[in-house]
C-alpha cells in the first residue's frame, strides 16, 4: 500500500470507529495538506467552520496560521495539517483526557504514516502529547529532539493560534516563533546531507 492507500484506510477505520464526539459533529475532520511533507502541523480540535468543511483550520485561526505561514515563504498546501480531536467538541469546549486518549491510536497512526521529520504543535494539548512537563509560555518556538516511533523527529512547541488572536504578546510570539521554523529546517535538511556523506556524529543538536 502506499502513503495514500494508507491513509484512505485509516481514514475509513477512523470514521467507522466508536469515538467520542461523533454524534455532535456534522462530520469527520481528519487532516488535510501535502501527505509527502515533512512538516506535521498537529492543533487541537476542530471549531465550527472546520465542522462544516471537513477540513482543519479553515477558521479564523486557520486564516491566521496560513499567513503566517506565507510570511516564512510556505504555502499552507505543502504541509500536512490535522487535530488530535477529530470531532468539534460541543461549544468548542476543551477535549477530556478521555477523549484524547480515544483519538490517539488514530492520530499516532497518521504520524507514523505521513512520517514527518517536524512535528509543530499548535497550543498545549497537542504539546502534551509529546512530554508531560512542559509549559507553553517556556518551551513555544524552542525546537527539540522527540522519538516518536522508533526515529528521531524535531518537536517544535507553538502557541494556538486562536490564543494569539486573543493576545496581542502571545501574537507577537507567534509570528516570531514561526520565523524560526526555516532556520530549523535547514539545520534539518543539511543534518540529512551530512549522515548521507557518514558524518552524522558531528552534527550538533538544537
Ligand atoms: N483549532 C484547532 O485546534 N484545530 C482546528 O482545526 C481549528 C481550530
Amino acid at each position: 500500500m502506499d502513503k495514500k492507500e494508507e491513509l484512505d484506510k485509516l481514514k475509513r477505520e477512523a470514521i467507522e470507529a466508536d469515538l467520542p464526539l461523533k454524534s455532535g459533529a456534522t462530520q469527520m475532520v481528519f487532516g488535510d495538506g501535502n501527505i509527502g511533507s515533512s512538516l506535521f502541523f498537529l492543533g487541537e480540535a476542530p471549531g465550527f467552520f472546520e465542522d462544516q468543511k471537513g477540513i482543519p483550520f479553515v477558521g479564523r485561526a486557520g486564516k491566521l496560521l496560513n499567513e503566517t505561514l506565507e510570511g516564512i515563504g510556505i504555502r499552507r498546501l505543502e504541509i500536512w495539517i490535522s487535530n488530535i480531536i477529530y470531532y468539534r467538541p460541543p461549544e468548542n469546549r476543551d477535549p477530556s483526557p478521555e477523549e484524547i486518549e480515544a483519538f490517539k491510536i488514530f492520530v499516532d497512526r497518521q504520524i507514523e504514516i505521513i512520517d514527518p521529520k517536524i512535528i509543530v504543535t499548535l497550543g498545549r494539548f497537542s504539546m502534551a502529547k509529546f512530554g508531560s512537563g512542559m509549559k507553553i509560555s517556556q518551551v513555544h518556538g524552542k525546537p527539540r529532539w522527540i522519538l516518536f516511533n522508533q526515529k528521531k523527529r524535531v518537536l517544535i512547541p507553538m502557541y494556538h493560534p486562536a490564543a494569539a488572536l486573543r493576545s496581542t504578546n502571545l501574537l507577537n510570539a507567534f509570528k516570531s516563533d514561526f520565523d524560526n521554523i526555516p532556520k530549523v529546517i535547514t539545520k534539518i535538511e543539511n543534518m540529512v546531507l551530512e549522515s548521507k556523506k557518514g558524518n552524522s556524529e558531528q552534527i550538533t543538536l538544537f
